[in-house]
């Protein structure tokens, strides 16, 4: 049997709304028949598309045979059929939405961050958990291939004890001046809710509280390298929030976690993001979809040598993790799950209370960048 649940997707024609929600995840899931649930049944997801432009939805809306769609947020909320709401809008236009659709008693799924500040995030965990809704935030990163083998490789005892990681996160996003930017420009200004801080430490604290341990301090160094760039319709704009953090996490266990997150690097890595972690009985490498390990037995002895010239390829001394399993897009595999939560109960540990961590730590994230020094983070 198929059990209908309508969804409204707000923010539908955005970059992350329309790409890895509408076209990879729920369009996906209809094209499969609906997501199945162990009695045989299959969860139909029917579609509300919601945005501010009439043209672009009905376009969207067209493109994909889809036929409901509106500007008027209220009147989706207010529909009897619809029983979960998704926000894919700016971060800035995200906590009075979800307000709403709290108050209109749906439950919630949103991109991240939950809200701009940590405040805002707390309050809407707890209003969602007193108004008896299921609530979930995307965490995308925990279902990429490469994340998901070095989890395996954590669970398995693989590392001995966790020593450290190092995180690269990054690109180089155009100035938008010879080259479009391949960013909106709202991530650059900090009054319009943008800033690398915001958009990756709420990643970056469910990354390491999932995978290896709960973040209990922070440190970092903010800078704005390019503080001038151009905008979508070509006028110059002054860069008023940071690209670039450079942050050392304490996590649990005393393991030290070193991320550098920046939209002014220019790539010399095998992926976007590289988490490297080192343990007693070895190491691993993990990208978006690679993990490549050594183990304790096969590390090579290195020797400090400056007068010869290197005789090692150390790239070739790690071994591959082999999938083992179709891992499918991580968008469309959280979104199954969040339907499931939302029709069986099922559990759900990504919730607003997650995402409030995030938004939390990206707020100490930035004071200490401010105050010049460490913070912990409170329990
Ligand atoms: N999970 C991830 O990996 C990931 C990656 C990028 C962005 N995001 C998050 O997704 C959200 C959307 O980011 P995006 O890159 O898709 O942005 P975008 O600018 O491409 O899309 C934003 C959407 O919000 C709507 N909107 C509502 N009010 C607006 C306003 N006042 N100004 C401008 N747009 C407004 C727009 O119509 C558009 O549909 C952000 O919260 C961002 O943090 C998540």
């Amino acid at each position: 049997m198929r059990q209908t649940v309508t969804v409204v997707v707000n923010g539908a024609t955005g970059r992350m709304g329309y790409r890895q929600h509408l076209v990879r995840s729920l369009l996906a899931i209809r094209a499969e028949g609906g997501v199945p649930l162990a009695d045989g049944d299959r969860i139909w997801p029917e579609l509300v598309l919601v945005g501010r432009n009439a043209e672009r939805l009905a376009e969207v809306a067209d493109r994909h045979g889809l036929r409901d769609w509106t500007t008027d947020l209220a009147a989706a909320l207010a529909r009897d059929d619809v029983s979960i709401y998704f926000d894919a809008q700016v971060t800035q236009a995200r906590e009075k939405s979800i307000r709403a659709a709290i108050a209109a008693g749906k439950h919630i799924y949103t991109e991240k961050p939950l809200a701009g500040s940590a405040q805002a995030a707390r309050e809407l965990a707890d209003a969602a958990a007193r108004a008896g809704v299921r609530h979930g935030v995307v965490q995308d990163k925990l279902f990429l291939p490469g994340l998901r083998k070095l989890k395996r490789l954590v669970d398995s005892g693989f590392f001995g004890r966790i020593l450290s990681v190092r995180g690269e996160f990054g690109y180089w996003v155009f100035e938008g001046d010879w080259q479009g930017a391949q960013r909106p420009s709202w991530n650059y200004r900090a009054e319009d809710g943008g800033g690398i801080v915001l958009d990756m430490f709420p990643h970056w604290s469910y990354v390491l509280e999932d995978i290896v341990a709960p973040v209990r301090a922070v440190t970092a160094v903010v800078a704005t390298h390019i503080p001038e760039r151009v905008d979508e319709r070509g006028a110059r704009y002054p860069a008023t929030a940071e690209d670039a953090a450079y942050a050392v996490f304490e996590l649990d266990g005393g393991i030290v976690a070193s991320i550098n997150s920046s939209w002014t690097v220019r790539v010399n890595r095998d992926e976007l993001v590289e988490f490297h972690v080192d343990g007693t009985d070895g190491s691993a490498v993990a990208g978006l979809r690679g993990c490549r390990i050594q183990p304790r037995a096969g590390t090579p002895r290195a020797v400090w040598n400056p007068d010869e010239p290197s005789t090692e390829a150390y790239r070739d001394q790690w071994l591959p993790v082999p999938d083992n399993e179709d891992f499918g897009n991580g968008f469309k595999v959280q979104w199954e799950a969040f339907l499931r939560h939302v029709v069986t109960g099922s559990p759900f540990p990504w919730d607003f209370h997650a995402g409030a961590r995030g938004v939390q730590l990206a707020e100490l994230g930035m004071r200490s960048a401010r105050e010049g020094r460490r913070i912990a983070v409170p329990a």
